[in-house]
């Protein structure tokens, strides 16, 4: 079977400075996912640019690109947990790559799920949890390495009105001194960030 071309982003051209706070809004398949993966260096554009401060992403050498990764904390749709590890293992992954010794990293991930409510579930595994659990735990891996930027990808989905809310503050308080940039289908009253994008079609439309 043969597919047709998409173009997910065309002749999207956005600066984000330091400490911003953004939403980018739109449909689904809108381009929203694709262009928080390539802010973060996940994916490369098949053309254009991204830039990180003056340097251009694609012309970064491996080790150099892996060492600018470490400004980005994502929270993803998909929650993207390892249930065959312990919520413990799952936010210490980001400490383990960067090989922190092991004691260090555990005690860093326990402040973490702390900080984010989670302190009696160290031991389980996220398929134990509850939608709005999990969230908590994508959000605790995310700045267990305490990132300057923050990314969080559809944070609400499938989430119930009182825990949009609880992990609308949660992100409000953690991205505190950071860049958030969150994407959301629509905007909503519970997360009011000062800049908000909208993407129609993989294009940068008008907010309305
Ligand atoms: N790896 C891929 N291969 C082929 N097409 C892709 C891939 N990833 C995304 N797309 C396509 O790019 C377009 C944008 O997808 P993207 O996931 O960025 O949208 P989105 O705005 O995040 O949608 P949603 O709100 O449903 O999460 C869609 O048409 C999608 O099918
Ligand atoms: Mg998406």
């Amino acid at each position: 079977m043969r597919f047709g071309r998409v173009d997910a982003l065309v002749d999207v051209t956005v600066s984000i400075s330091p400490g911003e706070q953004v939403l980018v809004t739109g449909q689904a398949a809108s381009g929203k996912t694709t262009w928080l993966k390539c802010l973060a260096g996940l994916q490369p554009p098949t053309s254009g640019h991204v830039r990180w401060g003056p340097d251009d992403v694609a012309r970064l050498d491996l080790e150099e690109r892996r060492r600018r990764q470490r400004s980005f904390g994502m929270v993803f749709q998909s929650d993207a947990l390892f249930d065959s590890m312990s919520v413990l293992d799952n936010v210490m992954l980001p400490l383990t790559k960067r090989q922190v010794p092991r004691d260090e990293a555990v005690e860093r991930a326990r402040a973490v799920l702390d900080r984010v409510g989670l302190s009696a579930a160290h031991g389980k595994r996220p398929e134990e949890l509850s939608g709005g659990m999990k969230k908590r735990v994508g959000v605790a891996r995310a700045i267990v390495a305490q990132p300057s930027i923050l990314l969080a990808d559809d944070p609400f989905a499938g989430l119930d009105p009182s825990t949009e809310r609880s992990i609308a503050e949660l992100l409000l308080e953690v991205s505190r001194g950071r860049t958030l940039v969150t994407a959301l289908p629509d905007p909503v009253a519970s997360l009011p960030l000062a800049r908000v994008l909208r993407f129609e079609q993989g294009r940068l439309g008008s907010v309305p």
